[in-house]
């Protein structure tokens, strides 16, 4: 059967398609589900409040270089501040929020990842809408020229998000001491008891938990992780760390997309949880 060539690029309308699925459901979805973090995250990183919780403190502030001074709601330092109270020289038009001074390194990590970049260019630019759609321009610069040409940053806020990793599981084993003031501000202990300072689990323990796993299992499935421990060597007998960090990395990786939106989806919970306890809506539950 003979078949007429077919000329490349075809020029297409924008929305114009020969598909025949619901090509448009995913960029809907990520457009509605991202729309919502950003506009959450950015919101609760200027309230510079309700932040932490006993010995729980927000991601969304951590590290805590300096404490807003909110803890408790009482004006007084919570416990997890690294420098102390917020201090006199940073100038009074910057909003006493301590996100504010951290927050551009997680935000950083997840613009530039690769599988980000690609959902977030149909969802949000609608370049392309999706594959074999038509789009709003004709012309491609791609990631060669500025701005885009900052994404290939990716690779240094990878080591920088790695470090985020460490910090965050120090927050989750602190998360397990206790100060006499968890019960004093409305925690509870679900099986009876006391509640008193030390050792303990609470929800908002295995939240904060559960948090630096999935944070972990997205960042270390990193293609930037994957290329340095072994995606840029041809000889699987020559991989600098060995073939098991490059296969853990590489089962990881398989899954970037899930563990992109869990850990995100996670991360805003967290805060959530927190505010909620902090704000004494909620009760934070102590298994033990
Ligand atoms: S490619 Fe997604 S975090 Fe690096």
């Amino acid at each position: 059967m003979s078949q007429s060539p077919l000329s490349l690029p075809q020029a297409r309308g924008l929305g114009q398609t020969q598909r025949k699925d619901k090509w448009w459901l995913q960029p809907l979805v990520v457009f509605l589900g991202l729309g919502a973090f950003v506009v959450y995250s950015t919101w609760a990183a200027f309230q510079g409040a309700h932040y932490e919780f006993g010995p729980y403190l927000s991601p969304m502030y951590s590290p805590l270089l300096f404490d807003a001074g909110t803890a408790f709601g009482t004006g007084s330092l919570g416990h997890h501040t690294w420098f102390g109270a917020w201090p006199a020289w940073i100038p009074a038009w910057v909003p006493a929020s301590p996100a504010l001074l951290i927050l551009s390194i997680p935000a950083g990590f997840r613009t530039t990842c690769y599988y980000y970049r690609g959902a977030y260019y149909k969802a949000f630019w609608a370049d392309p809408l999706n594959c074999a759609v038509g789009e709003p321009r004709n012309g491609y610069r791609g990631e060669n020229f500025f701005p885009l040409l900052i994404q290939n940053i990716h690779r240094y806020m990878f080591y920088l998000a790695a470090l985020y990793i460490v910090i965050l599981a120090y927050d989750a084993v602190i998360a397990t001491q206790f100060q006499a003031d968890w019960a004093a501000n409305g925690g509870k202990m679900l099986f009876g008891g006391e509640g008193g300072a030390g050792f303990g689990i609470g929800v908002g323990t295995l939240i904060l938990t559960l948090n630096v796993i999935l944070l972990g299992g997205y960042t270390f499935g990193c293609h930037c992780a994957r290329h340095f421990t072994g995606g840029n060597s041809d000889h699987q007998s020559k991989l600098p760390l060995g073939k098991k960090p490059y296969e853990c990395i590489s089962c990881l990786n398989r899954n970037h997309m899930k563990w992109a939106w869990v850990s995100l989806i996670w991360v805003g919970f967290t805060d959530f949880y927190i505010r909620m306890v902090s704000m004494g809506i909620w009760i934070d539950w102590r298994l033990f």
